[in-house]
């Protein structure tokens, strides 16, 4: 059975993860989409809102785990016994930053390995910044996030 890991902060997570996803989810018999607790920068939604509005907005997916990690990738890969990390690669910009969590992963542990996979033209350049600044200017959302996470997002807001 294949097995591989999206693993990712999502904060939140965006029709752009979501894309990547089910691509992945149509070439692998399981996906664990996991949530980083570690962000580095403050985050919008602490780590178990995360994991809800991920596990709310996959539920339609028959072959995904949704799950969460503290620490090391390298280490959560170690534990789920997986070597593949499945990582969305949207435009130029992103290889410098993707290249260099993939090499670092490798120095960590060889075996691992990162597939890069290339979201729909449409999600090309949605970020999660980008839509956080749409809901704290009270944009409109639904052509960016699931539902779920539109909600979620103005009422943190909004109120
Ligand atoms: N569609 C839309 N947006 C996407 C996207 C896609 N397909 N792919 C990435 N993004 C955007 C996100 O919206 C986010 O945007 P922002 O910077 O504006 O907030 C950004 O790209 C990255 O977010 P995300 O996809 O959630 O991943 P990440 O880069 O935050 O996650 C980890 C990185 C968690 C995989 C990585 O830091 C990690 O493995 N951490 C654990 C510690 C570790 O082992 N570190 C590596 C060795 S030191």
């Amino acid at each position: 059975m294949s097995k591989v890991i999206y693993p990712g902060t999502f904060d939140p997570f965006t029709l752009g993860h979501l894309n990547i996803l089910e691509k992945a989810c149509n070439i692998f018999d399981e996906v664990v989409l996991a949530v980083a607790e570690y962000t580095g920068k403050e985050s919008l939604f602490n780590l178990q809102e995360r994991y809800e509005l991920c596990k709310k907005a996959t539920e339609h997916i028959p072959n995904v785990i949704v799950s969460t990690f503290r620490g090391l990738f390298v280490d959560y890969a170690k534990n789920q016994n997986c070597k593949i990390m499945i990582r969305g690669m949207r435009a130029v910009s992103d290889f410098e930053y993707e290249f260099s969590l993939a090499i670092t992963n490798k120095k960590l542990n060889p075996e691992i390995e990162t597939i890069f996979l290339v979201p729909s033209l449409k999600y090309m350049y949605l970020s999660s910044s980008t839509v956080r600044q749409l809901a704290e200017l009270n944009g409109p959302l639904e052509d960016y996030v699931p539902a779920c996470v539109a909600d979620a997002m103005r009422k943190k807001y909004q109120g």
